[in-house]
């Protein structure tokens, strides 16, 4: 049981947990009831309080929305049974939230604000948890500055929130990704390993012109060469390739996921060869003409293991041999999310009850 004392707690009186359909819930559309605010003044981080979910008032000079400086996070918590709700190596996401705060130039709030502030917003909300298998609590910390001064400097004034929402799947379908011709996510030395709001918002263009072709997602690839696979955007990407589980290195361009990491151990543990290495997407394109792409999949917070089912590239297109989640993805997908609800055994002790 964690101590509630930090924290100022203002409850709702009029809860909206009867207006949510739990049977059919989309993704980040509903949110709950509380909110976790901390705000940083006068070179502080002030008292956090957990408050009703609603809207902030903000005037118009607000320096995030003419400089862009805001990262965010996202992580989830998992129904375990009627007293117990699971976070999934939680402190991931703080390690890598200080990380893309220090990129941006911004201050973050103490662990123990981060883990104990996401914990007691979960227990105040804990009906919002969903039960049903497959939908989980999504939650979304995100920092940004608050000044009120139209200057190009880092603001002096940051607001830290955590907000949740009740979702189910991110990609309900495996999909289709095409390499964009002229744009890039991220060069070296750029901010493409920070969980940085910009990062999402430059995808978008690419992204629109991709789906307007027929394609769910952009393949990035790297920005010097244009010839290396980087990642989706929205998650990494793994290849199987002749029975060997293969990923893009991590070099300073590619958001370093949470699962990306739990799908390399396990595969480890499990024995399986795998590779962290520049992947030329010709050797892509090519494993797939030759029948040897077995699997293609995303891994993510949100998209969990999403399977990939073709991808484009400078006029050629390939599929792996399985469409769906192939036996690696299955498998992977199976003990990632038993592990997430204490289904089966957790040898690297990353779940932990709230
Ligand atoms: C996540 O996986 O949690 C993300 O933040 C990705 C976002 C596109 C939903």
């Amino acid at each position: 049981m964690i101590t509630d004392t930090a924290f100022d707690i203002q409850k709702t009186s009029q809860s909206r947990l009867d207006q949510v359909d739990f049977d059919n819930l989309g993704f980040g559309n509903v949110f709950s009831d509380h909110m976790l605010e901390v705000e940083y003044t006068g070179g502080e981080w002030k008292q956090p309080t957990i408050k009703p979910y609603g809207n902030i008032e903000v005037p118009p000079a607000l320096h995030v929305f003419h400089y862009g400086q805001s990262v965010f996070e996202g992580a989830k918590a998992y129904h375990v049974d009627n007293e117990t709700v699971n976070l999934f190596r939680i402190e991931k996401n703080y390690e890598r939230m200080a990380r893309s705060c220090e990129r941006i130039c911004m201050p973050f709030v103490d662990r123990d604000v981060f883990m104990e502030g996401i914990k007691t917003l979960i227990n105040v909300d804990s009906g919002w948890v969903p039960r049903k298998e497959g939908n989980v609590l999504y939650i979304r910390p995100f920092l940004s500055a608050f000044d009120t001064v139209i200057a190009a400097n880092p603001s002096e004034t940051y607001r830290f929130y955590v907000i949740t929402s009740p979702v189910g799947a991110y990609y309900s379908k495996s999909v289709k990704l095409t390499t964009a011709e002229k744009y890039i996510r991220a060069a070296k030395g750029g901010v493409g390993a920070a969980k940085f709001a910009g990062n999402y918002a430059g995808s978008f263009l690419p992204a629109r012109k991709a789906q307007e072709q027929g394609f769910d997602q952009v393949l990035w690839l790297d920005a010097f060469e244009h010839q290396y696979v980087e990642e989706v955007g929205t998650m990494n990407i793994f290849f199987v390739i002749d029975g060997v589980l293969v990923t893009p290195k991590l070099q300073g361009t590619i958001l370093p996921g949470v699962t990306r990491d739990s799908v390399i151990q396990l595969a480890k543990k499990w024995d399986m060869p795998v590779e962290e290495r520049r992947i030329n997407i010709e050797e892509v394109i090519e494993a797939g003409q030759a029948g040897v792409l077995e699997e293609a999949f995303g891994a993510g917070t949100a998209a969990v293991i999403s399977p990939i089912r073709e991808i484009h590239h400078d006029g050629s297109s390939v599929t792996p041999q399985e469409t769906e989640r192939g036996e690696v993805g299955q498998k992977l997908y199976d003990t990632i999310t038993g592990i997430q609800r204490s289904a089966i055994e957790d040898p690297f002790d990353w779940v932990h009850p709230i």
